[in-house]
């Protein structure tokens, strides 16, 4: 069992969760997920590992109620357990098979949106820890949506925030941030690593071609096994069609097919979608391989 030793109200239906998983915590790289599982007959929830700390044998896990499994995930206590926690799964981001040197040549910029932020947090700490800075954008529907401000503040070189009501920070998108320090900060930036809302990682990557900026995006398509087996986080990147469960979560940004993975992420909401998301489930609970 996967005891949960922590959990914090983040903002509103966002939640932080330390899970004792040692295994799990010795392997972990940033840009990588795990899956968990509350019950016998719960559906396998993908989520960032957005912190581990090796020493107490945890791993912290973000998560935003927005269905029935994160509900479920969230009405958790501490001291309770989950069913299952598998992982890590997926490719850890590029920059850790980099050389310092070649990291710290480079300008990065993060760009995080909403619950998008707990993804990147783990990856601006392990730069952090290299000795290399990046300057963060940081964006949410108003204030009081904005997570992980402080530790970010403590470990980015600079935070820049964007409110939709301007409650806090520019009042506009993080693109609005994003081209303002372009066009008239005088920043030049050599990789953007973009991770939230398929919306925004779509019009950061738009925006970032103008710019000829290589764009970095995780994407948080639909999954069912997690393990390349049942197709359904598919994507198209350039010519290719990827699995984002194995051959992501993070894609070059400007070859995503992103109105096509915004139609999949909805597709299951028609009843032609919840009759395939079932047959996924039932083959996939059918198939006797390991998981
Ligand atoms: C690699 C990866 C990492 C992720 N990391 C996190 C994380 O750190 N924190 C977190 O809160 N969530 C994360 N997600 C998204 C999370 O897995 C989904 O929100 C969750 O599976 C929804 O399950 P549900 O049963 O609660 O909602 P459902 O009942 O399945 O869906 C409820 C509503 O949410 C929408 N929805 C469902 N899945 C997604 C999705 N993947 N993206 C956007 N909208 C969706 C549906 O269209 C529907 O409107 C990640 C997803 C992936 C693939
Ligand atoms: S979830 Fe990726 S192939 Fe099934």
């Amino acid at each position: 069992m996967f005891r949960i030793t922590k959990k914090t109200l983040l903002a509103p239906n966002i939640y932080l969760m330390d899970v004792y998983a040692p295994r799990i915590a010795k392997a972990a790289k940033p840009g990588q997920f795990l899956i968990v599982r509350v019950h016998e007959k719960g559906e396998r929830i993908p989520l960032t590992i957005c912190d581990y700390n090796v020493e107490e044998g945890t791993v912290t896990i973000v998560t935003q109620t927005v269905g029935a499994s994160t509900n479920l995930i969230c009405a958790k206590e501490e001291g309770d357990a989950f069913l299952d926690v598998v992982g890590p799964l997926g490719r850890p981001s590029e920059f850790v098979e980099e050389t310092l040197d070649d990291l710290k040549s480079k300008k990065i910029l993060f760009v995080a949106g909403g619950v998008g932020t707990a993804p990147v947090y783990p990856q601006v700490k392990w730069l952090h820890q290299q000795g290399v800075d990046v300057d963060v954008i940081i964006g949410a529907k108003s204030k009081e949506h904005i997570i992980l401000n402080e530790q970010m503040s403590a470990i980015a070189k600079n935070v820049y925030i964007a409110t939709d009501d301007g409650s806090l920070g520019t009042k506009g998108l993080v693109t609005t941030v994003l081209t303002d320090l372009i066009e008239n900060k005088g920043k030049a930036y050599d990789v953007v690593v973009a991770i939230g809302p398929m919306i925004m990682m779509k019009f950061v990557s738009l925006t970032t071609k103008k710019y000829n900026i290589k764009t970095i995006v995780s994407l948080n398509t639909l999954m069912v096994d997690g393990t390349g087996m049942c197709g359904a986080c598919r994507v198209s990147v350039g010519e290719k069609i990827l699995f984002t469960c194995v051959d992501g979560p993070e894609f070059d940004g400007h070859l995503v097919n992103f109105d096509e993975a915004m139609r999949r992420q909805i597709m299951y909401k028609s009843a032609e979608g919840q009759k395939l998301r079932k047959q996924e489930k039932e083959s996939d609970e059918s198939c006797q391989c390991e998981k």
